[in-house]
């Protein structure tokens, strides 16, 4: 398996930006393809993700081209009737957002498609995204009771009608698919959640001409609409600039900028962890592009005290959660987090691979039921710690590994190519400025 060495690093200084926002890419690929006309993505993230969700699209006879140096896409839509019968299997890699959301799409399409991915992929519960569309009409087969992948959709009507329906965990993948399978079922779609997950999916279907009703923690949306190409800007993904926000946090002297960073509000729960701990963040030039909040943001390494992180919180954070728990190791006094129970069903069980890892670097971490128990500041030592072939936890160690006494090797270092694919050179050229 690839790996790499990291060592202590001195103070990082600098400004970068980060690639654009998974979520986001995501969904303008996706809805840019079910639009009438052209649709054009600016700042795309050339992930492997994404990459995956082009490739299902093309193969469903969309025109899609992608110029992976100017990370502009270009999709000639032809209304959601225009998507043809796919003749492979829709491969959609190791892409939890690709498949969930997709899914919405497929059960209201008359053909038969299959949809799979990788080994990550095979484990992933899928039943969160399959009872919701099979109680509004949907026809779906799959292994274990169509539960786990692979999924299929079977030719025929694929009549769907709408459903009021309260979501059991806060999940914006399942929100998002129940959105799109209710864009084609008959009257009106209501989603409840107990928290608010992000909300890309509700801004950028108004963004292409969708009427979609907010309030609250409910999303209604009526069927039978049209989607209306348009441009769309994406801004950084700031679940990519926590990597580098968390290091400059906890690497002394460091003063960091982060240019171009989407700050939509469901999704600064970290931002708020880290000011909470005491940490000082400022964003400036805020405004707001193509319906979502970007801005920069400025850090400064800070002396850290330990926080609780719970209820609400929780899904404003979820894919930070790792990264935090490295954190939280330099904290000083007791971190508990909770609630987050929803990390086990990640690329990789992500509450055992970060207390397990972090253990192994000599930190003082309890993993729970929902969530850990971290105690610190504990001095953090190299070590031989795996990815689990999940970007997020390859990068959380390597993050930990800047401050660690002596050389960590990431196992599986390469899986940051999902999300962040210059995360290395990124992280070398702020610290040898
Ligand atoms: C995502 C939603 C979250 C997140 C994932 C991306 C999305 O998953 O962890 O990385 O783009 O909708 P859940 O919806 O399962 O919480």
């Amino acid at each position: 398996m690839d790996k790499e060495t990291i060592t202590a690093s001195k103070a990082l200084r600098g400004s970068i930006t980060v690639p654009g926002d998974k979520s986001i890419s995501h969904r303008a690929v996706m809805f840019g393809a079910i639009a009438s006309g052209q649709t054009t993505v600016h700042g795309f993230l050339d992930g492997e993700d994404c990459r995956q969700t082009i490739a299902c699209f093309q193969k469903m006879g969309v025109a899609i081209h992608y110029d992976r140096d100017k990370h502009m896409v270009v999709i000639d839509g032809e209304g959601i009737d225009g998507l043809e019968e796919p003749s492979e299997l829709l491969d959609v890699g190791n892409s939890g957002t690709t498949i969930r959301l997709m899914l919405g799409i497929l059960v209201g399409r008359p053909y038969f498609s299959v949809v799979a991915g990788d080994e990550s992929i095979e484990k992933r519960p899928m039943a969160r995204i399959t009872e919701p569309l099979r109680s509004m009409g949907a026809q779906i087969h799959g292994r274990r009771n169509g539960t786990y992948t692979p999924i299929a959709i079977p030719d025929g009507e694929n009549t769907l009608t709408g459903i009021e329906y309260q979501l059991p965990v806060a999940s914006a993948q399942v929100k998002s698919a129940i959105l799109l399978a209710g864009l084609q079922a008959q009257g009106k779609t209501t989603v409840r959640e107990k928290y608010r997950s992000r909300d890309h999916t509700e801004r950028m279907l108004q963004a292409f001409g969708v009427d979609v009703d907010v309030s609250a923690n409910e999303v209604s949306i009526s069927g039978g609409q049209p989607l209306q190409a348009r441009e769309v800007h994406v801004p950084g993904d700031i679940s990519s600039a926590a990597f580098m926000l968390a290091a400059a946090a906890i690497v002394k002297d460091s003063c960091l900028r982060i240019d171009n960073v989407g700050v939509n509000p469901t999704r600064t729960g970290f931002i708020d962890a880290l000011v909470a701990m005491g940490g000082e963040v400022a964003f400036e030039n805020e405004r707001v592009r193509g319906g979502e909040p970007v801005a920069d943001i400025v850090i400064r390494e800070k002396s850290l005290h330990a926080t609780a992180i719970s209820g609400s919180l929780i899904p404003r954070l979820i894919d930070e959660i790792p990264v935090l728990a490295v954190i939280a190791t330099q904290a000083i006094g007791r971190t508990v987090i909770k609630d987050a129970s929803e990390l086990k069903f990640k690329e990789t069980n992500r509450i055992d691979a970060t207390a397990s890892q972090l253990r192994q670097m000599g930190a003082d971490v309890q993993a729970t039921e929902d969530g850990f128990i971290i105690d610190g500041p504990t001095p953090l030592t190299g070590a031989e710690v795996s990815s689990f072939n999940d970007h997020r936890i390859g990068m959380a160690f390597t993050i930990a590994a800047l401050i660690a006494e002596g050389e960590t090797t990431i196992h599986g270092a390469k899986a940051s190519a999902i999300s962040f694919p210059e995360f290395y050179q990124s992280l070398r050229a702020l610290s040898d400025s």
